[in-house]
């Protein structure tokens, strides 16, 4: 995810600039730039790749001020250039600014300024500065305020003029800022990382503030220009917990990041009204949508699980054929294709050898490929003819979170979107689009019962295997949950559908082998019942996700986490992540690396 660093003071800028920079390369990046005021005028250089590259790119420029923002990008809007990289000016070179997030309404916004404007991006980025610039009569937080209220979407930015370089205008709405406090200077960046050499105190910013950044003072006022009172807090975090927001790993943090990224990866991609979706990046026409007879997703490990949830999505609302397929398998079967076969590729990284050969094989056969991927600008991106970005930001734990309900997210508003093209009403839509929209919220509730399930977890550690059982959506939901565990934890686990139980798995079953059953509110919820209560019958202890309210869920398990009610097909939105904290839990109580789990690679670029 891309980072921020500004600095105001008496200082040297470049320096702090560029180390700061430093700092927040563990969020991940393809290019970096910074710009000063040097006294005479704005200075600014880019570059794609490393900090080193940034470095090398400025020759031996050696900027004297003690003014400027820095930022390193990780593409979301364009690719990997140096023309798409962060500060981004408008018409003229006096304004500069760094964003993080997401502009939805850019494509609007750039329409209505015109092509009178110097456009040198592909990027939101520089529509905003020149909406900015639009709107700028010498009071810069006026004009960032006023271009503010006409934009949609996320941002946190840091903008500078150099008719008044002595300030920094920084506003938040859903992505991070922290300003730092220091004596006679201040910093603001994306996290507290690059100003923790120099100071602790900080302030964090809230959505909808606005903060006017000077050597001497820091004034912060809600969009309306009212002045708002903020307390400076003391952090007392290390440089490796400021990474983590924090938390004590990076996959804790990612569990805990879901809500947000989940907004990220829907975000101007409904249509609540017409209840569908709309995912441009299919690159397909409506008839040839509506041509398409059969559906296969392609992936590995837990992109494979969101697969099969894809599967589901796909038959019960578009009512195709639709099947899953691991890629190390596929690329080496005889499929059956044509080019009425839509093949979905998903990969966190893009990069997983398996699924790229698979997707190649798919496309040698005549069928249309697509890739569902978080890294922008990654292989199995360039290579497929289309497909969407799930935004998940970077996720740096091996084991895989919110990248796997960013992708279940968007393939169910592929699926939203396909079924709207035949058979789907628009009634059935938009309620699925109105139960989305309260996944993050449910997600939130969820979290709280971390310290809960985390007692589940301290419980159950020491046992040597585990079982995970779900019928029809929660299958994979089970099959997700156990390969977390025995990821991470190195416990023994499998997962089975309710229904296989009897013809094998029931063997197993003891009070030494402690069963996760997923057991929520759904149409096979009597079916999934009677499995547990055949588990309940063998002594095994039983763990149970169920929906809030369900009275018989405290009678059949030793130990219950409830799971708000929603519709069906979006329950493994919910359920997948008190089974990412159990496993998680239980991987720290046996001391495990979390982060880096033995043996396993977080993308597997061989064979
Ligand atoms: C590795 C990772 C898994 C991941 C799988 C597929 O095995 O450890 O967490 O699910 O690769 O990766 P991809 O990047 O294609 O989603």
């Amino acid at each position: 995810m891309c980072g921020i660093v500004g600095y105001i003071g008496t200082k040297t800028a470049l320096p702090i600039l560029l180390q700061g920079l430093r700092r927040l390369e563990y969020r991940g990046y393809d290019s970096a730039g910074v710009a000063i005021f040097d006294g005479a005028r704005m200075q600014r250089t880019r570059a794609v790749g490393k900090i080193d590259q940034l470095s090398n790119a400025m020759g031996k420029s050696n900027w004297a001020g003690s003014s400027g923002i820095a930022h390193t990008r990780w593409a979301t809007h364009g690719g990997v250039t140096e023309a798409n990289a962060h500060p981004h000016i408008a018409c003229s070179d006096d304004l500069v600014i760094v964003h993080n997030g997401i502009i939805e309404n850019y494509r609007e916004l750039k329409e209505k300024l015109g092509p009178a404007h110097r456009w040198t991006s592909e990027t939101d980025t520089e529509v905003l500065a020149h909406l900015i610039e639009s709107h700028y009569t010498g009071d810069l937080t006026r004009a960032v305020q006023t271009a503010l209220s006409h934009v949609r979407g996320t941002y946190g930015l840091v903008a500078m003029h150099a008719q008044n370089p002595h300030t920094l205008i920084a506003a938040r709405m859903g992505s991070p800022l922290v300003i730092g406090i220091g004596e006679g200077e201040h910093y603001v960046a994306s996290d507290a990382t690059p100003m923790l050499a120099y100071t602790k105190k900080v302030v964090f910013l809230a959505d909808g503030e606005i903060a006017e950044i000077k050597r001497e003072n820091v004034l912060i006022m809600n969009m309306k220009h009212e002045p708002v009172k903020k307390y400076v807090e003391e952090i007392d975090w290390d440089e490796a917990q400021a990474e983590k927001q924090g938390f004590p790993d990076f996959m804790l943090k990612e569990i805990f990041d879901q809500p947000s990224v989940f907004e990220d990866a829907i975000r101007g991609r409904i249509d609540v009204e017409q209840g569908t979706a709309h995912l441009g990046g299919i690159n397909m026409t409506e008839d040839q949508m509506r041509a398409i007879d059969r559906v296969l997703f392609i992936a590995c490990g837990t992109a494979r699980h969101a697969g099969i949830i894809a599967k589901y999505a796909f038959e019960r609302l578009v009512g195709i054929p639709a099947e899953v397929d691991v890629a190390s398998e596929f690329r080496y079967r005889d499929p059956v294709l044509n080019e009425k076969t839509l093949v979905f590729g998903i990969s966190q990284s893009g990069e997983t050898a398996d699924t790229l050969a698979a997707l190649r094989e798919a496309r040698r056969k005549g069928a249309l490929v697509r890739g569902i991927v978080n890294v922008v600008g990654s292989t199995i991106a360039r290579e497929t003819d289309g497909g969407t970005y799930i935004h998940a930001g970077p996720e740096l734990a091996v084991a895989s979170t919110k990248a796997f309900t960013n992708m279940v997210a968007i393939m169910l508003l592929y699926a939203i979107q396909f079924a709207r093209l035949r058979r789907m009403t628009i009634s059935t839509g938009i309620k699925l689009l109105n139960a989305l929209k309260e996944v993050p919220r449910q997600m939130e509730h969820i979290l709280e019962q971390n310290d809960c399930i985390k007692t589940y977890a301290e419980k159950y550690a020491l046992y040597k295997n585990m079982l995970f059982l779900g019928r029809g959506i929660n299958y994979p939901v089970a099959l997700e949950g156990s390969l977390k565990l025995k990821e991470i934890s190195y416990i023994h686990s499998e997962a089975f559908p309710g229904g296989e139980m009897k013809h094998g798995p029931i063997a197993l079953i003891s009070p030494d082998f402690p069963v996760v059953c997923v057991m929520t509110q759904n149409q096979l919820y009597d079916k999934m019942r009677s499995n547990v209560e055949e588990i309940r019958a063998r002594g095994a202890h039983i763990i149970l996700i169920a929906t809030e309210g369900d009275a018989a869920a405290r009678e059949l398990a030793d130990d219950v986490i409830c799971v708000p009610e929603t519709h069906e097909l979006l329950e493994p939105l919910l359920n997948t992540i008190p089974l990412q904290l159990f496993a998680y839990h239980s991987a720290v109580v046996l001391g495990r690396d979390v982060d880096r789990p033995r043996n396993l690679a977080k993308s597997v670029t061989v064979e």
